[in-house]
C-alpha cells in the first residue's frame, strides 16, 4: 500500500466512521444505504453473502435480520468469527460448482436474500477486470438458481463495462424487479455499480 493511499484513507468519511462503528469495513455503508432505497433485509431473514471477509456486510445484515434470522458468510479468505450463534462463515470459492452443496449445508432453509460484494483480484486491464466481475455476478446467480427461495432478492456488485447489457438481460430472466444503483459511500471514481434484483423466478 502506497503511502498517498493510505493518506487519501485515513481522509475518508466512510472509513473513519467505519472505525468509530466498530464496523470491519467501509463497505458495511454501502449495504446500509441499498438497505435502506430498496428495503432488501428483513427480520428473520436467512442471508448469504458471498464475498463476504473481512465481514463488514455480514454485521449489517445480522442487525436487520435480527435474532431470528441466519446470515452465512462465504470468501476466498478465513473470516473472523462473530460471537452471534445465527453468523456461520465458510472458506470456498463461489465459482466453484461444489459451492452451492456447502451452502445448502449450513443454511436453516432456502435463503430470502443473497447479497454478493465479491470483487475480483485487479489487473489493471479494464476489459480483463470487468470480465471477472461479471463472472462473480454470474456465479453469484448460479448460487441463486440453487438456493434462493421464490421471491427471494439478490445484490451484487458488478464493473460496469461492455459486458454489463448482457448481464442485466440475464438478471432481468430471473427478477420480476431489476435496478442498477450506485451508493453514495461507493467512491464516485470507482467503476462499481450494484446490480438489485427482486422477486426472483424460480426456474427449477
Ligand atoms: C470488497 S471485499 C468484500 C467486503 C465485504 N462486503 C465487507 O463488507 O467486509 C471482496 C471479497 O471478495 C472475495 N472474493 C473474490 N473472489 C472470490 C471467489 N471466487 N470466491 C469467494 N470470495 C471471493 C475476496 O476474497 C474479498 O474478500
Amino acid at each position: 500500500m502506497g503511502r498517498r493511499w493510505q493518506l487519501e484513507r485515513r481522509r475518508d468519511h466512510y472509513y473513519r466512521l467505519a472505525k468509530l462503528e466498530k464496523y470491519r469495513s467501509r463497505a458495511s455503508y454501502k449495504l446500509k444505504q441499498l438497505n435502506q432505497r430498496y428495503g432488501l433485509l428483513r427480520r428473520g431473514d436467512v442471508v448469504v453473502d458471498l464475498g463476504a471477509a473481512p465481514g463488514g456486510w455480514m454485521q449489517v445484515a445480522l442487525e436487520e435480520v435480527g435474532e431470528a434470522g441466519f446470515v452465512l458468510g462465504v470468501d476466498l479468505q478465513r473470516i473472523k468469527e462473530f460471537p452471534n450463534k445465527n453468523a456461520v462463515t465458510i472458506v470456498a470459492d463461489i465459482t466453484d460448482p461444489s459451492v452451492v452443496e456447502k451452502i445448502s449445508e449450513r443454511i436453516p432453509r432456502p435463503a430470502d436474500v443473497i447479497i454478493s460484494d465479491a470483487s475480483p483480484l485487479i489487473s489493471g486491464v479494464w476489459d480483463v477486470d470487468q470480465a471477472r466481475s461479471v463472472e462473480l455476478v454470474r456465479s453469484a446467480l448460479r448460487i441463486a438458481e440453487e438456493v434462493l427461495a421464490p421471491g427471494g432478492k439478490f445484490l451484487a456488485k458488478v464493473f460496469q463495462g461492455a459486458l454489463m447489457e448482457d448481464l442485466l438481460k440475464q438478471v432481468k430472466e430471473k427478477f420480476e424487479f431489476v435496478k442498477v444503483s450506485k451508493p453514495s459511500a461507493s467512491r464516485k471514481g470507482s467503476a462499481e455499480v450494484y446490480v438489485i434484483g427482486k422477486g426472483f423466478r424460480h426456474s427449477r
